[in-house]
């Protein structure tokens, strides 16, 4: 009989240790060590070697590995250019966000991909009403309400689909593993089962995984080094908008990004993310500037909010949703010091439009923009936009990918694109591009010019 042990697990890592610890040693985290009782004397079952001998490099085939399109344009271009044979996809995300509706329009929208589609959260009928309100085939799809991982794949062997989906890693128990489902342990040993069965049979596999709120993991983040490829919702769930992220690809890029939105019949690519992104009045109103920023390859232009008024007490507030409030305290310094705003007796609140989180410095100069259009409440007219980072002593400077920005800017009809002046970018049809050294420069250009 296999010997029982305790283990404690870092849930943010997943870093093993024989006591509790305050402090991760290998993540830094704090607070995050949890007990699990382990058994141990079973080996654990490891993806089968591809040949048992070590190969010349030289003479291994470099044929490219073959991807099954699931006919949704933006999880394709997400996994660079569809499923890999074999593969382990995460989809990881809050309760809520999305994750069971995408994972079963993929087979619903995928006419001949035979699918066994596995759910621990809800029964087949459960299922079944949710697909009728989605819509699509349904010839193609097994679906098995199961959370024995013997069990399941047992049925996946005997049914060999064309893809099996797991919803969810929580929910799913080996009986290799005394503790309870979605404890650290079980979602280890039923990842490494399923990565096993998805490289010895060549079938890919969708796994979901539950994400709480501030980011705090029991799972997505212990199986990241497990898995192929990590895809990550993101967004506002109260809103129609949610982004899915590439964090994790071992075929292909990594931030890459797609935006769908929730509708009554499920989520629709949104192709062109920039037409959400821009506001829809025509009117020029201040407080406002466009950022033409980048996702991976793709640019898109979307909308940074500002309100400046007088703080009603002494203190100032600093307040930024999807952009990072020591960035934005840094601009503010930067604009004090550099350039002689005063705006220390200020509240200062920040939004990025559609609950994007923004990453890219690029976005600096649209911020600073946006902050000082409201302060002298000065519309910026609607047809200009801003690519450039802000440096410590106020300079602007270039960013990558420039041209591409400035192509996108151009073909969604902006007439007017402010970037650093030592960037050397080509002319663009249609398009006046204005160099700016620092932010002196920028205001005398932008609103006394
Ligand atoms: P779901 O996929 O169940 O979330 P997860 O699996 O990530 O927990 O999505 C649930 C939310 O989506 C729920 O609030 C209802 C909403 N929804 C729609 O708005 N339209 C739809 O067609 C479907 C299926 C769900
Ligand atoms: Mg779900």
């Amino acid at each position: 009989m296999a010997k029982e042990k305790t283990i404690w697990f870092c849930t943010s890592c997943g870093n093993e240790s024989p006591k509790w610890l305050g402090r991760c040693p290998a993540c830094g985290e704090w607070n995050t060590m949890v007990e699990q009782t382990v058994a141990t004397g079973k080996p654990a079952k490891t993806p089968a070697p591809a040949g048992h001998k070590p190969q010349q490099l030289r003479d291994i085939g470099s044929a490219q590995e073959h991807r099954i399109s699931l006919n949704n344009g933006e999880v394709d271009r997400l996994l660079g250019g569809g499923l890999v044979e074999g593969s382990l996809v995460l989809i990881g995300g809050e309760p809520g966000i999305g994750k069971s509706t995408l994972s079963l329009q993929i087979p619903l929208g995928c006419k001949g991909l035979r699918t066994l589609y596995v759910s621990g959260e809800e029964s087949p009928r459960q299922v079944k009403m949710r697909a009728e309100r989605l819509g699509g085939d349904m010839d193609n799809c097994l679906i098995l309400s199961e959370t024995r991982m013997e069990t399941i794949l047992e049925a996946a062997r005997a049914e060999k689909p064309g893809l099996v989906i797991v919803d969810s890693v929580q929910t799913m128990y080996s009986e290799n593993i005394d503790s309870s489902a979605g404890s650290v342990s079980q979602i280890k040993e039923v990842a490494s089962m399923l990565l096993y069965f998805a490289k010895s049979t060549g079938i890919p596999v969708i796994l979901i995984g539950h994400i709480t709120k501030d980011g705090y993991i029991a799972g997505p983040k212990i199986l990241e080094h497990i898995v192929d490829v990590v895809l990550q919702f993101e967004g506002d769930d109260k809103g129609p908008y949610r982004l899915l992220r590439s964090i994790k690809n071992r075929f292909g890029s990594t931030s890459e990004l797609a935006v769908f939105e929730m509708t009554g019949k499920g989520l629709r690519e949104v192709t062109n993310p920039s037409e959400m992104l821009i506001p829809m009045h025509e009117e020029n109103l201040s407080g406002t500037a466009i950022a033409a920023t980048l996702d991976g390859l793709r640019p898109f232009l979307f909308e940074v909010q500002a309100l400046v008024s007088t703080a009603a007490y002494g203190t100032a507030q600093r307040s930024a949703t999807g952009f990072d409030v020591r960035r934005l305290n840094m601009l503010l310094a930067v604009l004090e010091r550099r350039a002689g705003f005063k705006l220390n007796t200020k509240d200062v609140f920040l939004n990025m439009a559609g609950g994007l989180r923004i990453l890219d410095p690029a976005c600096d100069l649209a911020v600073v923009c946006a902050v000082l259009s409201s302060n002298f409440d000065f519309a910026i007219p609607h047809d200009v936009c801003f690519a450039g980072e802000v440096g410590l002593s106020g300079e602007i400077r270039p960013v990558n990918q420039l041209d591409r920005r400035i192509t996108e800017a151009s073909r969604l009809g902006f007439r007017k694109i402010y970037i650093s002046k030592y960037a050397s970018v080509p002319k663009v049809e249609g398009i006046l591009i204005v160099k700016v050294a620092d932010i002196p420069a920028l205001v005398k250009s932008l609103f006394r010019g």
